[in-house]
């Protein structure tokens, strides 16, 4: 339970009570508080940086039984980020010492120089974000989240704000759902049972769902989606939920996420070493399906389509091979040059479905789609590819303003060169070493139809082996939070 609210530090009793502090200003509106903050800078080692916090046991002044104080650095520097990481460490701390509620003081918005209202969700989200801990397949429970998050504000404040924690929650709660199914070993979620998992969430929540199998693709005609899912014993499903706004519809967006349960690589087997962590492989798919969660309980007037690939990579008798063709849904034939540029040849015939047949306005696809995005921009950016520019460029700000960054990467129309067969329409695979990013997003391109397009490669940023302020290690639940602040101003 999350709550922004007001009370007064002096007489109400806390159990945990955590304040940011500012190297070199009095950021909170409260007297007491910068009392308090105050006495914490008078301790030697303690001046409020970047990474330093002290914890002080029943401090004078207010009847808070601990108080952690955490450096947040330098005023010219504060950003809402600095805010969500300040709300996850100061919940995880609590969560390491046996609390069961926390309270966390918010500076002043103005001292701060941020919106009031983005503030209040940066708090909201960061704290939320922190209190989850995915311990599903551990025998011992070790660590137990908080029960209850109070958000204090300057008084006066709380009317203005209210609403937000519950919207922040819905969107966090996807999150996390996106994160833990990514985080999921792929024992267990193999295609048949993950689009079950998938429809499941989506029906309680209200969403319309329509799970195509093997033979309904088959005679449809999704020829590169089912020839990646051939080496498999559990066979490929297309899910597709909807969400469709009672009143007035604004616009129709349709997402698509890669579902790969499990990329073996195929015949084009990875090597030890880049095969561990591709369980991660469907975390588009858990994106896209998170994000119509949170639109079901969010109730925006964009009708929305969520649209999910499930197959697993797998070498067997039955696996498709490098030289084998295939035609596509929208008609064009494929010769595989690379079992491993599978994740492509699953968006196709789903972008080519979706566009087809539910004619969206927009149409975005979020896919774990290649190694070569991580190199060009690391493990935290996301590429962005579009076939309209000012749309490319609105869904990466609509990321990096809710820190989800991502960066405008080019479509250059020659290199199409390299996806030349000497055989087929196309190769699934560059015949070059370089910009494998760049031709993965052309390739798509040609299956979009005319549709409004945009692909956000997010091989680096969707998983973590290493815990940061508001995520643990594992699945990031990263593109959740960027779709839905992008329905928010479509
Ligand atoms: N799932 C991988 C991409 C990936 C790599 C995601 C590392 C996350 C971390 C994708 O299917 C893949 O194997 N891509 C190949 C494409 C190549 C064969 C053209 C790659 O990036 O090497
Ligand atoms: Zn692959
Ligand atoms: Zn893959």
């Amino acid at each position: 339970m999350i709550k922004i609210k007001h009370i007064d530090i002096t007489t109400e009793n806390i159990e945990f009570l955590a304040i940011p502090v500012c190297e070199n200003k009095s950021i909170h509106a409260d007297q007491e508080i910068n009392e308090l903050v105050k006495k914490a800078k008078a301790i030697k080692g303690f001046e409020g940086k970047t990474g330093e916090s002290i914890i002080f046991h029943n401090p004078e002044g207010v009847s808070a039984s601990k108080v952690l104080f955490i450096g947040i650095g330098k005023s010219d520097a504060l950003k809402e980020e600095t805010f969500r990481c300040m709300a996850g460490k100061a919940v995880k701390t609590a969560i390491s010492q046996k609390a069961e509620n926390i309270a966390i003081s918010s500076p002043g918005a103005t001292k701060v120089k941020i919106k009031a209202d983005k503030l209040a969700s940066a708090l909201c989200e960061g704290s939320i974000l922190a209190n989850h801990i995915y311990d599903a397949y551990k025998s011992e429970k070790k660590t137990i989240a908080l029960k209850n998050i109070d958000i204090i504000t300057e008084t006066g404040s709380v009317a203005k704000l209210s609403g937000l924690e519950e919207k922040a929650e819905i969107i966090c709660a996807s999150t996390i759902l996106a994160r833990e199914w990514v985080s999921m070993p792929s024992n267990h979620k193999r295609p048949e049972e993950f689009a079950t998992m998938l429809a499941k969430t989506a029906t309680e929540n209200g969403l319309e769902v329509t799970i195509l199998d093997e033979e309904e693709m088959k005679s449809l005609g999704f020829g590169a989606l089912l020839a990646v899912g051939q080496g498999s014993t559990s066979k490929p499903r297309l899910v597709i939920m909807e969400y469709k706004p009672e009143g007035k519809i604004k616009k129709k967006i349709a997402f698509v996420g890669k579902g790969v349960t499990f990329d073996t690589g195929g015949i084009n087997l990875k090597p030890t070493g880049s095969l561990e962590d591709m369980k991660m492989d469907m975390a588009g798919g858990a994106a896209v399906a998170a994000t119509l969660i949170a639109v079901s309980k969010l109730k925006p007037a964009t009708h929305t389509i969520g649209a999910i690939p499930i197959v697993e990579n797998m070498p067997s008798g039955d696996s498709y091979r490098p030289g084998d063709i295939f035609k596509s849904l929208n008609g064009k034939t494929i010769e595989i040059t690379n079992t491993d540029a599978e994740g492509r040849l699953i968006l196709i015939d789903t972008l080519t479905y979706i566009a087809k047949n539910y004619k969206p306005d927009m149409m975005i696809d979020l896919a774990t789609l290649t190694g070569a995005c991580m190199v060009a921009l690391g493990e935290k950016i996301a590429g962005v590819f579009s076939n309209d520019d000012e749309f490319g460029k609105r869904v990466a700000e609509s990321g990096n303003a809710v820190h989800e960054r991502c960066w405008l990467m080019p479509m250059p129309e020659d290199y199409k060169e390299m996806l030349k067969s000497d055989f087929a329409d196309m190769t699934n695979s560059a015949n070059a070493r370089w910009g494998g990013a760049l031709t993965a997003a052309l390739f798509l391109s040609d299956f979009v139809e005319k549709t409004k397009w945009a692909h956000i490669d997010i091989a680096g940023p969707a998983y973590s082996k290493k815990p940061s302020d508001y995520c643990g290690a594992g699945g990031t639940g990263f593109g959740v939070r960027l779709l839905c602040n992008l329905i928010d101003d479509i």
